[in-house]
């Protein structure tokens, strides 16, 4: 045998034609991954565009079926509702009220697209006067009376056909809290999905414009874990999932992509990430400016959050996305 020379080996073989580029591909994005996040507002008739996240609006209840319809057209499985209360009190009552607009916006969308997977951000920050995720005792989020509070709202967003509830408000042991409401209340089918490893980031920005749910003082660092730590979001995902979470996600994404794919090299469940508003934004702004193009920038991101592990993915492109995998990358 001859010595093989290294010259032999040319990588750029493998990329010489477009069907070869796609024959060896090691990532492919499919709509049926996608969750699009919907906002949902008090009020009738209204479909009010968000100033800070261009392209994505707030429908009033008797508006957020018709946006589910075209998601459905364009794929998308599922959908992940925020609520925007008409008014909002220091203990966040519009989040667990029976009638509030996330509960009549769930049955709306069971009505008419029956197969869309409904799934529901449980989180007071909308609700709250405060703007905190949680409830307040000398100035402080207090963990544990916020638990029943966050469970309340799961039961009533699963009792009105929510099939997934999604706790984002990162207090411990808010997943065994709602696991627990869900099996007393006989709504055993419902999923958790856990905000598991959610850091407190800048890229939230537009949200809390979207959602008027920024903190009237100081920040969400009592909670929300610092983007610094990797070892520490093991031990959220890890807790979240022996305190019976369904999935597990990982918030935001692209700039812990390394979190997603240490959370996908250990654990065995699903995984979400989150590409928030911020990365949202982001891309929006200078496509705008005509300094990048969104399409390939849109879609290079969310095959890089596929890529290190995700199975799910969180996006306000989805609809965008879902539209040019069809026409083809
Ligand atoms: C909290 C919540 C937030 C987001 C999702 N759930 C905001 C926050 O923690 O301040 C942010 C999502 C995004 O930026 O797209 N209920």
């Amino acid at each position: 045998m001859p010595e093989r020379r290294e010259a032999e080996t040319r990588l750029r073989r493998l990329r010489k034609t477009e069907p070869i580029r796609r024959l060896v591909s090691e990532t492919a994005l499919t709509a049926s991954n996608f969750i699009a996040p919907v906002f949902v507002r008090y009020g009738k008739g209204v479909t009010e565009p968000v100033e800070a996240m261009p392209g994505v609006n707030r429908y009033s209840v008797d508006r957020v079926s018709e946006y589910a319809t075209r998601l459905e057209e364009a794929k998308i499985p599922a959908v992940l509702l925020f609520g925007i209360p008409e008014s909002k009190d220091e203990v966040g009552s519009g989040a667990y009220a029976s009638e509030g607009v996330v509960p009549r916006a769930i049955a709306e969308i069971k009505k008419t697209t029956p197969s869309m997977v409904v799934a529901a951000d449980v989180c007071l920050c909308e609700y709250t006067s405060h703007g905190h995720c949680g409830v307040l005792k000398g100035g402080q989020v207090d963990n544990d009376a916020t638990l029943p509070l966050l469970a309340k709202a799961a039961v009533e967003y699963a009792r009105a056909g929510a099939d997934i509830v999604a706790p984002s408000a990162m207090m411990d042991f808010q997943v065994a809290a709602i696991r627990s409401a869900l099996e007393d209340a006989r709504l055993s089918e419902t999923l958790v999905m856990g905000y598991s490893a959610k850091f407190a980031s800048s890229f939230y920005g537009p949200f809390r414009e979207a959602a008027g749910s920024a903190p009237s003082f100081g920040d969400r660092k009592a909670y929300q874990m610092s983007p610094a730590n990797s070892r520490q979001a093991m031990r959220e995902i890890e807790k979240d999932v022996q305190e019976g979470a369904d999935i597990v996600m990982v918030k935001p994404a692209l700039s812990y992509l390394d979190i997603i794919a240490q959370a996908r090299s250990r654990f065995h469940l699903p995984i979400a990430a989150y590409s928030v508003s911020g990365e949202y934004s982001a891309i929006k702004a200078a496509a705008m400016n005509g300094w990048i193009d969104e399409r390939a920038m849109a879609m290079e991101v969310l095959t890089s959050i596929k890529r290190a592990g995700a199975d799910v993915i969180i996006t306000y492109f989805a609809e965008a996305a879902a539209g040019w995998l069809k026409e083809g990358l």
